[in-house]
């Protein structure tokens, strides 16, 4: 895939404000300050389209990108933030399973994990959501670069096998120095079936 435009298109908290095209959609998820937004930067190129920051929470609606005009980038509020108000907790779990149980043309999900953290309940759960759905989805290892070359190996195979898969089935991937963006966008293309363009 080669990205040509971009366009911010809404936020939304519920499926009545979603938008009304049915483009293939991905969304990303993790926990909040895993790098979602910085990740999607990176995927489109553009360093500040979507909006990131170094304080935890900073993404709190569900946010909506069209790509080539033809693909949906969906970048989902991080959860597990424990400073963020009750009230925007509250609000995390029923909208960002709203949007997976109702999203239609949602095609797959990136999730996104800390590769210095082992996967908690969360990300096994979300795991277990994804199989049970039947819905593709790829793993990412963010940060990578805070690690040296043979500690990231380390962490791909611990994580991997924390996750019951393939060390090679968890991506290695760093928005500073953008290791592993072109493996992800290619396996995008894989997903979407775009892989012969
Ligand atoms: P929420 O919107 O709060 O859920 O966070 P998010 O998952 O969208 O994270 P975001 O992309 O805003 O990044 C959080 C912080 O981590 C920012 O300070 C980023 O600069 C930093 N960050 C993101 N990715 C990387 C990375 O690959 N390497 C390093 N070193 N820092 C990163
Ligand atoms: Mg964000």
């Amino acid at each position: 895939m080669i990205i040509k435009t971009v366009e911010f298109v809404k936020s939304a908290v519920k499926p009545s404000q979603y938008p009304e095209y049915d483009y293939p959609e991905i969304a990303f998820a993790g926990r909040s300050n895993v790098g979602k937004s910085s990740l999607i930067n990176a995927l489109i190129q553009r360093r500040d389209m979507v909006k990131t920051s170094a304080k935890p929470g900073c993404t709190q609606l569900i946010n909506f990108f069209v790509i080539n005009e033809a693909l949906s980038f969906v970048d989902l509020p991080g959860y597990g933030y424990a400073k963020v108000s009750k009230t925007i907790r509250a609000q995390w779990q029923p909208m960002v399973n709203l949007y997976l149980s109702q999203r239609h043309s949602l095609l797959g999900l990136v999730l996104l994990i800390d590769i210095r953290r082992d996967p908690e309940k969360e990300e096994l759960e979300m795991v277990q959501w994804l199989e049970d759905h039947k819905l593709p989805y790829l793993i990412i290892l963010t940060k990578a670069d805070k690690l040296s070359k043979t500690q990231q190996q380390k962490r791909q195979l611990s994580i991997s096998a924390q996750l019951g898969r393939e060390k090679d089935a968890v991506i290695l991937f760093s928005s500073k120095t953008k290791q592993g963006r072109d493996t992800i966008i290619e396996e995008i293309d894989t997903l979407i079936g775009w892989n012969n363009e």
